[in-house]
């Protein structure tokens, strides 16, 4: 993907900036950093807690930051229970619309209910505060009441995107050793229903930790249930236990309050913990700011919420805003390439966040789709998980924004919790760059030694201080917490984001990509190490490498190269096979577009595979320095 690192500024208008939640960047930003615990204080001092801090940020143990130490809160309680005291209490929390035209709307009354509800069910399943529940579900309003019931009783959820295979699944529920599984019969996408679960069936099969799936019913397809084992959700909802009165657990501001499991360059996925009190203040601080969420606003992050994304700012951050969210299902495309806009005019949306590869794929569909629909009601944009090219951004900014819309270009990380460097509405900004550090961070390009390089030039993403939505650690892994982003600026103490990025002459950063052998595929994560092993658990195949290639609509699509067994030839159903295969024991978005059979892969001395040099030669570019190679 290209950055134009060109001047071309697009101002905000007028109405935006006057109506701003923050309408100075500057002079916030130095006191923010000037004064980091004051700041995050005053923010904190939004929310309610039981008890509050005895201290703002201990940095004793560092990098294990400890934020708001010695309060105690749960999110539940900022999230829902105290707009029940105010005329909150009757607002929408939440208004979804299913793929097949089903409409369910929620007010915070209605949310509390079925929470609480939720709540009483896991209970009387045994689920204790501290345990971890995974939820494999589809995109229903169950699902978020599933996260947020698991909260409120002080029990961690660990979800796992529905779009994972049936071993990715069984990977994550033995890490994290739930005994609770939650789940549906399937979710409609492009018209057809999935079946989730089936693939959770499959999973738990040979899993000795998983005792109990609650599943609920969204297509009515028939599903294996087996007894003392398989619960409608349901059946459950009509018993007695099932009450709608259900206590908020206490919880210290650092314990866990879910585990996200995502790619990173080496072995198995890592699950990263966020905790219920620095997540609460950063992700309603950040949402409040930059998406200048007003009370009668209407807010659309169309992320699927199997993802940090939806979890920060489908979920948390516009929860504890009192916000209304909306939620949607199914397909963009589907039945038609307008049911975005459609959904837009119908329910009046306000503020729209999306990813990259959405914006191309609907780009694709021209104009005339958006154009039949008056989408007058959008004031701001979103865009996250890759870079966005300047033309989907300028498309962006043009077709659906009307050109009155600042797109909010938010970088972060599963890892940061929430945005880490954006713009606000007021922020002059330039298509392709997310502009400058967020309050409160302190962010720079440095070379190999740590030294700030140049103006214009490439080099590593850090951040060089601590914020409370960063992730705590890796579940039960410290040492591979303090490796993973901590090691490599370990002198000067910096947080390694695994991204290469440049800072233009005003201050203007403009991310490359990961640096890591983690591959972006339509905003997705993954690790190249998790492809790789794919790949080699087919009995044909002996090695396997795999790269990230620029793609149109993705952003990157995964191109591998496979050595096979001896004496097996490679051929185009081979390929094929191996596609498949990658797709089946990962997840379909893990899916090889290309798969290039070869004779041997270029290695370092040490035997690390240089996907650089694969990469570097399939796109004819310079391979570099080759002095490590072995050959
Ligand atoms: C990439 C997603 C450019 C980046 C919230 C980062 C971005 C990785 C942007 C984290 C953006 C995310 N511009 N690149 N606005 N947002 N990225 O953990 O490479 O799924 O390191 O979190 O996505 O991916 P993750």
């Amino acid at each position: 993907m290209t950055t134009n690192q060109n001047n071309e500024i697009y101002n905000p208008p007028k109405e935006i900036v006057e109506n701003a939640n923050v309408q100075e960047y500057e002079k916030l930003y130095q006191y923010s950093i000037e004064h980091r615990e004051e700041f995050w204080a005053e923010q904190a001092e939004q929310l309610e807690w039981y008890k509050k801090w005895d201290k703002v940020l201990d940095d004793s143990q560092a990098p294990f930051y400890k934020w708001f130490v010695g309060a105690q809160t749960n999110i539940i309680h900022n999230a829902i229970d105290r707009h029940l005291k105010t005329a909150t209490r009757n607002k929408l929390a939440l208004l979804w619309e299913g793929e097949d035209g089903e409409v369910r709307p929620y007010t915070y009354h209605a949310l509390n209910r079925e929470v609480s509800q939720f709540a009483n069910i896991l209970k009387s399943m045994g689920v204790k505060k501290g345990d971890i529940v995974t939820i494999y579900m589809p995109q229903i309003p169950e699902l978020i009441f599933a996260m947020l019931a698991c909260a409120k009783i002080g029990a961690a959820h660990s979800v796992v995107y529905g779009g994972f295979s049936s071993d990715a699944l069984l990977e994550r529920i033995q890490d994290a050793k739930s005994r609770v599984i939650i789940t549906a019969d399937g979710g409609y996408r492009r018209g057809k229903a999935t079946r989730l679960k089936e693939i959770v069936n499959k999973a738990i099969e040979m899993c000795s930790v998983a005792e109990v799936v609650i599943t609920v019913k969204r297509t009515g397809e028939e599903v294996h249930m087996q007894n003392d084992r398989d619960y409608w959700y349901h059946d459950l909802k009509a018993l007695p236990v099932a009450n709608a009165k259900c206590e908020t657990e206490v919880m210290n501001s650092d314990d866990m309050l879910f585990l996200l499991y995502t790619s990173g360059s080496t072995g198995k996925p890592k699950g990263l913990v966020h905790t219920h009190g620095g997540y609460s203040v950063y992700t309603s601080t950040t949402h409040r700011m930059v998406f200048d969420i007003k009370p009668e606003d209407r807010f659309w992050c169309a992320a699927d919420p199997g993802w940090i994304t939806g979890h920060s700012y489908i979920v948390y951050g516009p929860l504890i805003n009192g916000a209304t969210i909306f939620s949607y299902e199914g397909a963009p495309n589907h039945p038609y390439p307008d049911r975005w806009w459609k959904m837009v005019e119908k329910y009046g949306i306000n503020i729209l966040y999306t990813s990259p590869t959405a914006i191309r794929g609907l780009m694709r569909y021209g104009e005339s789709w958006v154009e039949r629909h008056d989408i007058s009601s959008l004031r701001l944009l979103g865009s996250v998980g890759e870079p966005i090219n300047p033309e989907a951004w300028k498309w962006y900014h043009r077709v659906v924004g009307k050109e009155k819309c600042p797109i909010m270009d938010t970088w972060w990380q599963t890892e940061t919790g929430g945005f880490m460097i954006t713009p606000l509405p007021i922020t002059p900004l330039k298509p392709g760059s997310a502009t400058k550090p967020f309050f409160g961070n302190e962010i720079a390009v440095v070379d190999d030694d740590g030294n700030e390089v140049a103006a214009g030039e490439e080099g590593n993403l850090v951040i060089k201080s601590p914020w409370p939505g960063m992730t705590c650690c890796i579940n039960k892994d410290k040492e591979r917490f303090y490796e993973t982003y901590w090691k490599r600026f370990e002198k000067q103490g910096w947080y390694s984001a695994g991204d290469a990025a440049r800072k233009d002459k005003d201050g203007y950063f403009w991310i490359i990509g990961r640096t890591d052998d983690v591959i972006k595929v339509s905003g997705y994560r993954l690790g190249t190490a998790e492809i790789e092993s794919a790949l080699v658990s087919h009995p044909l195949v002996s090695e396997a490498a795999a790269i990230a290639l620029p793609h149109e609509l993705k952003g990157n699509a995964i191109h591998a190269f496979v050595i096979l067994k001896h004496g097996v030839e490679g051929s185009k159903e081979l390929g094929t096979e191996l596609k498949d295969h990658v797709a089946k024991v990962m997840g379909p978005i893990a899916k090889p577009e290309a798969v290039n059979f070869v004779d041997g892969l270029p290695k370092t001395r040490s035997g690390k595979i240089m996907r650089r040099v694969l990469k570097a030669r399939a796109l004819g570019e310079d391979e570099g320095d080759l002095s490590t190679l072995e050959e």
